[in-house]
């Protein structure tokens, strides 16, 4: 792949009436995704199962309101996603649905492997089968935990091997696989549909409140005035805003677009200095809090983690000019204020849209 001179960027005229198929769209990515397609004026059909929490960021920022269809579907069903590829008449589809939890990874293995594996195989498929005509570009969500993790200390690039310890890693790192066997077997021709896939981890931001994550146990322990309970604080892992992820997504998919040769994975971490310990995040949002802000050890039992995990994003850097445009300071910074005026009955769609534009002028 030639070296790119000139970096790209989210282009709100490539996206002005761009038919997108975004699945996961209720999730905490997702939302966020949906609302900065809204911006930049793409006409969006979201195709999710349900909204996966209450409250949820879909909910509080009024997402269904800019969406040209929100599909309540199951993406283990093939004809449904048939039916709403074909429905949406997609140009672009962004595939971020997925069971994303690595502890209900461990309870519930099988839905894990069918969602993330199986739900993969049924979006390219219906890609294949419903969207030749008109899909161009497939953004596949995967993460970093998609890749074999030896404990080397090395950051990832995207050439390692895939992998994972468990269900919720290996079932990402299968479906880099399934990606890779449909963009060789069905996605080769310039003029069809071509696939990439994203692989970005610990992703942060406010409106989140998934079950077991750092930044949301916070956020519920401020609000309840209990004592956050920190597994594993020495675990360091690639903390960075979700803006900055998503922003490489859009970014791949104008480029797959445009025909250029980047049908493959992509590598999406913070700066180096951003790859910190879970107890170093709690000591930060706790002193960013307004009120007292305790955090404590929860002793477990807790399933296995890796103990460090980072990416290697030369190859975003240097080929498409990506960077994480907010570090580690200000990803923290937002969220704060993002719960502050959640708390003072702020508007959050306003909120919301106000740090997507913040963050495109950075
Ligand atoms: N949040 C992170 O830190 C992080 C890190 C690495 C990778 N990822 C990946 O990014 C993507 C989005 O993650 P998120 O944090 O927004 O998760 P989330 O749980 O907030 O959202 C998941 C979305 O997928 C949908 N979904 C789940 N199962 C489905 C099914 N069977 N059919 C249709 N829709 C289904 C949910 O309704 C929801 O819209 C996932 O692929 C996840 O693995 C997230």
């Amino acid at each position: 792949m030639p070296d790119r001179v000139s970096p790209v960027a989210v282009e709100p005229a490539f996206w002005r009436g761009r038919r997108v198929l975004l699945t996961g769209h209720t999730g905490f990515k997702g939302a966020w995704l949906a609302l900065w397609l809204q911006v930049l004026g793409a006409e969006v059909t979201g195709l999710s199962d349900g909204v996966p929490t209450s409250p949820s960021l879909f909910a509080l920022a009024r997402v269904e309101e800019g969406l040209a269809r929100h599909v309540l579907a199951d993406i283990r069903d093939p004809e449904a996603l048939n039916q709403a590829m074909t429905d949406a008449r997609a140009e672009v589809v962004l595939h971020l649905a997925a069971q994303p939890m690595v502890r209900r990874s461990f309870a519930e293995p099988r839905l894990t492997y069918e969602t993330n594996v199986m739900g993969t195989v049924n979006v390219l498929d219906a890609v294949r089968v419903a969207g030749a005509g008109s899909v161009r570009a497939v953004v596949n969500v995967t993460s970093d935990k998609c890749y074999d993790n030896r404990e080397t200390g090395r950051p990832f690039v995207e050439e390692d091997c895939m992998g994972g310890h468990d269900p919720y890693s290996s079932s990402k790192g299968c479906a880099e696989l399934v990606a890779d066997a449909y963009r060789r077997s069905f996605f080769c021709d310039p003029d069809g549909p071509r696939v990439a896939s994203a692989r970005a981890g610990n992703v942060i931001g406010g409106g989140d409140w998934g079950a077991d994550r750092l930044v949301p146990d916070i956020v519920r322990a401020a609000s309840a005035g209990t004592p956050i309970a920190v597994r594993n604080p020495e675990a360091v892992r690639p903390w960075q805003h979700v803006l900055n992820p998503l922003s490489g997504y859009l970014l791949v998919a104008q480029e797959l677009f445009a025909g250029s040769p980047v049908d493959r994975g992509w590598n999406f971490g913070p700066a180096q200095a951003d790859v910190q310990p879970v107890g170093w995040i709690a000591d930060r949002l706790t002193q960013l809090w307004p009120d007292a802000l305790d955090w404590r050890l929860d002793p477990g039992p807790h399933p296995h983690e890796a103990h460090v995990l980072s990416l290697d994003s030369t190859q975003a850097q240097e080929r498409l000019g990506w960077r994480p445009r907010w570090d580690l300071a200000r990803a923290l910074e937002s969220i704060v204020a993002w719960h502050l005026a959640e708390r003072a009955g702020e508007d959050l769609r306003a909120v919301t849209l106000g740090q997507i534009e913040e963050f495109g002028r950075s």
